[in-house]
């Protein structure tokens, strides 16, 4: 454990004393919890954030901005047929078992008010399955359809890493085998108040917050994840989000394209609903493919039109990638990524109690994954239906809440039973208005699963359906 004494005069030296304000009232193990914190703080670091905070230095030169190459869905034979030959590909590498899922849940998930890990949400419109629940039982069908084991790495943040595992052990590992969940910790980065300060959360902890989905390069690398992936024979990286239920895990089509496209990390893309849509949008940035996050887009480049009156950056990204295992090694453990910086609502311990302001007090730094992708030799983006793979739960009502996301479930479970032959009611694209509907990918892992399960010419007497 650090020593007290030197601790504090470095911390003195660089300006940040304030957080022993509270030593004399500490206990020895709250003592020994504040040293550990004060550990990891790296000032050259803090410097160097809070240099570009004051001078604005992180924001992006957009001048360069391009619309990125798009593997847009297929329109006619011949794409389709390209297609087919994609997901052959991809199905042939499953059936080898050369591919992983990765799933990012280390965030702290605030816009949601759910308290607990977002995995934990239940989400399932009938059943009220969680999302973990959910992505398990997406991995367990399709290991069952190619055979082979699809290990799952699960990163976590100091935030919700015990409840996380807890939830796992308690449930069973959700019908996975232990030994093929793999869980890691991402870094911590701490937060300054608007003075460059360090702040307090409690009496003997740093405000720090996990240090983004980016830290989960480093992270693959420092906890075995990738030596894990190494021994068993895989080759691509599967990583998703918590929030999305619509995800396909180890998909075959963006697989098979990613590997014919010679890609070392690629991106999955839909036509934004709107320019003001809060994704990040595929690009072509200082000649180099990239992501360029929403909010580091401006109004006119948001609002830009091609001549046939598309938007110019049509392509939003929906956070799904495959990255080489080859690829992470090469640039993972660097510190290659640029930060973030967000103004947020940081609670604080003022001496007496923990005050929840109700204004943004702090900044907040952050990696984004996808800013490995100009790294990248080459890189896909692939087009997907929205109503296919995209139903996020991001806030607590509204746009992409928990309420969207079971409707676009039950649309799109309701377009696979008419697609069966069944007769639906609602009509095309409002399924889920008339009828909740919910099917478990262990019963079926697509469309055409479920057409050699159900009968053509049945109907639907209630107001749900649950299958599975
Ligand atoms: C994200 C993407 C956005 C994309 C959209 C699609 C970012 C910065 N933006 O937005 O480009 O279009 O999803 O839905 O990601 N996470 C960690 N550790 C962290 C922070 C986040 O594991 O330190 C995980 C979360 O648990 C979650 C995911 O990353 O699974 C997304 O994080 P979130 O902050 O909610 O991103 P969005 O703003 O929704």
């Amino acid at each position: 454990m650090a020593d007290y004494g030197k601790m504090k005069a470095e911390f003195e030296a660089n300006g940040q004393d304030r957080v022993f304000a509270h030593w004399d009232r500490l206990t020895r193990e709250e003592r020994d919890e504040l040293l550990a914190d004060c550990e990891k703080v790296d000032f050259a670091w803090l410097a160097a954030r809070w240099n570009e905070f004051t001078n604005g230095a992180a924001g992006i030169d957009l001048s360069s901005l391009q619309p990125a190459p798009i593997v847009e869905l297929p329109r006619n034979q011949a794409e389709g047929g390209k297609d087919r030959q994609a997901i052959a590909v991809g199905e042939e590498l499953l059936r080898a078992g050369k591919a992983a899922a990765f799933l990012v849940a280390g965030g702290q998930g605030t816009r949601l008010g759910f308290p607990g890990p977002k995995g934990c949400y239940p989400l399932g419109p009938v059943s009220d399955k969680t999302l973990f629940a959910w992505h398990a039982e997406q991995i367990r069908a399709r290991a069952a359809r190619y055979g082979k084991v699809i290990p799952w790495y699960i990163m976590t943040s100091r935030d919700n890493d015990a409840e996380t595992r807890r939830y796992f052990t308690e449930n069973g590992h959700l019908g996975l085998d232990p030994a093929d969940v793999f869980f890691f910790m991402q870094d911590m980065a701490p937060s300054l108040d608007f003075e460059g300060r360090l702040m307090l959360a409690s009496p003997s902890r740093l405000a720090m917050n996990p240090n983004g989905h980016g830290g989960s390069l480093r992270g693959l690398c420092s906890s075995g994840a990738l030596a894990d992936m190494r021994a068993r024979g895989i080759e691509y990286i599967g990583f998703f989000q918590v929030d999305n239920p619509l995800v396909t895990i180890a998909d075959p089509r963006f697989l098979g394209w990613h590997v014919l496209g010679g890609a070392e990390m690629s991106s999955k893309v839909l036509e934004k609903n709107a320019p003001g849509e809060k994704i990040g949008v595929a690009c072509v940035l200082n000649g180099k493919n990239a992501v360029v996050e929403y909010s580091d887009l401006d109004e006119a480049t948001m609002n830009a039109r091609d001549a046939t009156g598309r938007l110019k950056f049509w392509a939003g990204s929906i956070a799904i990638h495959i990255g080489d295992v080859s690829f992470v090694e090469r640039v993972g453990g660097e510190a290659l990524l640029p930060w973030h910086q967000a103004r947020k609502k940081v609670a604080y311990f003022d001496g007496e109690k923990t005050v929840k302001p109700d204004k943004e007090n702090a900044v907040k730094f952050e990696t984004f994954v996808f800013d490995a992708i100009p790294f990248a030799e080459r890189s896909v983006n692939l087009e997907v239906r929205r109503e296919h793979e995209f139903a996020p739960v991001k806030n607590a009502v509204g746009v992409d809440s928990a309420e969207s996301s079971r409707l676009l479930l039950s649309n799109y479970f309701g377009e696979w039973l008419a697609a069966a032959g069944v007769d639906v009611p609602g009509g095309a694209g409002r399924y889920g208005e008339a009828i909740t509907i919910e099917i478990s990918p262990l019963y079926s892992l697509d469309a055409g699963e479920l057409a050699s399960k159900v009968r053509p010419g049945g109907f639907l007497p209630g107001r749900s359906l649950l299958l599975g």
